[in-house]
């Protein structure tokens, strides 16, 4: 897929040359001066024409005409150095990728050289051509009888520099690659309807990954559950015909199993909202209520692609929330594993009744810190909106390395706060030690709460991603439906992770 050369004058052929621009000058300088000279200038006078744009995101195709071994070079306009980032440049390459993905190349080439900055060096631009790759070009091909996959996509991407260590730049791309595609695999699993991806599929799913990556696997059956005394998790399951699955999943790449870290995911399959049942509106979409677990998995596969040392323990508690005779109801008391026991208010507040037990269960294989990642409110949403991500913690400086892991991946991240007055309303229950919704007000931090209730001490960060998980627009680095979002967070912050002491 990926090739790397050093070639100075440009001379192999190739379908597409892909080349950045940026707003410095009228004058080609720096990489692009070679380049210009096989043209003996003339690049130069079509970007003082105008014909060629630095503007952000501007893309200029641009016929070579025999000059180069290149039939066509596509300038792709990256604004201002001085503002240039990494999220920025991933754009600029995933609008690129999707152009030459529209006009049926099979095979391109990009100059890495013209795409790094003082703010962006060789490795990252490296990275964020095989990542952008990767995601702009993401399909979900679905079920329709005539598939609309295309005939023709781009198959060999070789990257070119003149200045860098080549073998370097290709260990670049190759974790810029598992990022992309680690992501991919979590947009694929939400983006599955409910029918077809139950608690049993995403556990199979599971064991697959245990196999490829030589992950140690748990897989929790009803009986399990039951013996361990998994009663919220259980509650959740009751009114459904599938059985639930507790998912475990070890990696360990340290010689002792210590510095735990514990990714925890909300694997909801369809959330119907139980006798709290939602309105015809607001069910639509529910099979993405198990994107937090979708980002754990897709997280599991780019550790078990790039083994970082750490050891990690991913626990996704995964069932649907339907209704039946044998449903669970409001009013209802249940006792989770850890042997709080919790008055129901409201059926459709089921996230936080799977991530208590899951959160107690990931402590139980030897968690010491926590990450909890789940489409948990629609109150994060009204809060938040949908580009960012709600944050709550217990723990500051775990929180500082899960938002530096954020900032670096471009999935952004916002702390929401927990104060002593929120957690006393999920411990206001005349019947029980907690309720599980204690009314609409700031319901995004009382559901992180709650959650919290079970982390006992244990330092933990909580993500609600249900305005992000999913889109209804086409974006430079995907199309419109799963993102994906927490996957490549989660696994840069499990591969820079320090323990605290
Ligand atoms: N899965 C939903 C949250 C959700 C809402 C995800 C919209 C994605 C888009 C969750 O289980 C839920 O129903 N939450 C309720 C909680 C309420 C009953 C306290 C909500 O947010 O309305
Ligand atoms: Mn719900
Ligand atoms: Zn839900």
């Amino acid at each position: 897929m990926f090739d790397v050369k050093k070639e100075m004058d440009f001379s192999s052929a190739h379908e597409g040359l892909i080349v950045g621009v940026f707003d410095k000058s009228e004058k080609f300088s720096g990489p692009l001066e070679n380049l210009d000279k096989q043209f003996e200038g003339q690049l130069t006078e079509l970007v003082k024409a105008g014909d060629i744009s630095a503007k952000y995101k501007n893309i200029n195709k641009v016929h070579s005409f025999g000059k180069i071994g290149s039939k066509r070079i596509w300038f792709v306009g990256l604004g201002k150095e001085k503002e240039f980032s990494f999220e920025k440049l991933s754009e600029a390459l995933g609008k690129v990728f999707k152009a030459v993905k529209g006009s049926k190349l099979q095979e391109i080439a990009v100059f890495l050289d013209s795409f790094t900055s003082e703010k962006v060096d060789e490795l990252e631009a490296a990275h964020a051509v095989s990542e952008a790759f990767a995601l702009s070009t993401y399909q979900f091909n679905g079920y329709k009888q005539k598939s609309n996959e295309p005939e023709k996509k781009v198959e060999q991407v070789t990257v070119y520099s003149e200045n860098y260590d080549l073998e370097d730049i290709k260990a670049s791309l190759t974790v810029g690659h598992a990022f992309g595609k680690g992501t991919n695999s979590a947009r694929t699993l939400v983006n599955i309807p409910g029918n077809l991806l139950t608690a049993k599929d995403m556990a199979n799913y599971a064991l697959e990954l245990a196999a490829k990556y030589s992950f140690e696997v748990e897989i929790l059956d009803k009986e399990e559950i039951e013996k361990l005394g998994m009663g919220a998790f259980l509650a959740v399951n009751q009114g459904s015909t599938e059985p639930p699955k507790m998912i475990v999943l070890k990696y360990q790449g340290k010689e002792q199993w210590q510095d735990v870290i514990g990714l925890v995911g909300k694997g909801i399959t369809f959330d119907t909202g139980g006798y709290s049942i939602k309105t015809k509106a607001g069910i639509v979409g529910m099979k993405s209520d198990m994107g937090g677990a979708a980002a754990v998995l897709g997280a599991m596969e780019i550790i078990g692609e790039l083994r970082p040392e750490q050891n990690v323990v991913a626990v996704i508690p995964s069932t649907d929330n339907m209704i039946s005779g044998n449903a669970f109801k409001p009013d209802d008391v249940i006792t989770a594993m850890s042997g709080k026991t919790i008055e129901v208010l409201n059926t459709d507040a089921e996230g936080r009744l799977v991530l208590a037990d899951a959160v107690t269960y990931a402590k139980h294989h030897g968690a010491e810190y926590l990450v909890d990642v789940a489409t948990l409110t629609g109150g994060v949403i009204t809060a938040l909106g949908l580009h960012t991500t709600g944050a709550m913690t217990n723990h500051e400086t775990l929180y500082e390395q899960v938002l530096e892991a954020s900032m670096e991946a471009g999935e952004p991240i916002w702390q929401l706060p927990l104060f002593e007055k929120d957690k006393e309303r999920v411990r206001n229950s005349k019947v029980a030690d907690l309720n599980n919704s204690p009314g609409s007000e700031g319901h995004a931090i009382v559901a992180g709460a709650f959650i919290g209730e079970f982390t006992e001490g244990t330092p933990w960060v909580h993500l609600d991603i249900a305005g992000t998980s999913t889109t209804s627009r086409e974006h430079d680095l995907g199309p419109a439906g799963a993102t994906g979002v927490m996957t490549r967070t989660l696994a840069l912050f499990v591969e820079r992770f320090e323990p605290i002491k």
